[in-house]
């Protein structure tokens, strides 16, 4: 998938966010290392911290059908700020693929491209333990 396929697949992703607590939808592409891709949106709960985020719940997607490495994910969101992912999801990345990239959408559909070392730098893995 190219990156702007990839891009179009997070921002389709807006529409099934599941949001009447927040209305914040957040939609993510994540490609696999074997170049498969896995959606995810954010899930709000009533009970609030049952929430998952869309990153999240790509990633999960992902491991769940046997996968291991990632190459990069989108995070798409409709403010003007660019969606940049929780703590928590930088760390569930982190665990997987300390080196993939993430690329970030703000509402204008404009990009702004890190890597995971950026945004979680000095990061704690599975090999330090
Ligand atoms: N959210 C995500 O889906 N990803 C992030 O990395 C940041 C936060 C969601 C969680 C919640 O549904 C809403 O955005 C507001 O925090």
């Amino acid at each position: 998938m190219t990156e702007k396929e990839l891009i179009q697949a997070a921002v389709e992703m807006l529409d099934k966010a599941y949001v009447p607590y927040s209305h914040f939808p957040v939609g993510a592409a994540l490609e696999c290392g074997d170049g498969t891709v896995y959606t995810g949106c954010n899930i709000e709960n009533a009970a609030f911290p049952c929430t998952i985020c869309a990153e999240r719940a790509a990633i999960f997607k992902a491991v769940s059908e046997g996968h291991r490495t990632f190459r990069r994910i989108v995070v798409a969101g409709r403010s003007e700020k660019f969606c940049v992912p929780c703590g928590s999801c930088r760390q569930v990345m982190r665990e997987f693929a300390p080196e993939m990239e993430v690329i970030c959408l703000n509402g204008k559909g404009e990009a702004r491209q890190y890597t995971l070392r950026q945004l979680l730098p000095e990061s704690f893995g599975p090999e330090y333990l």
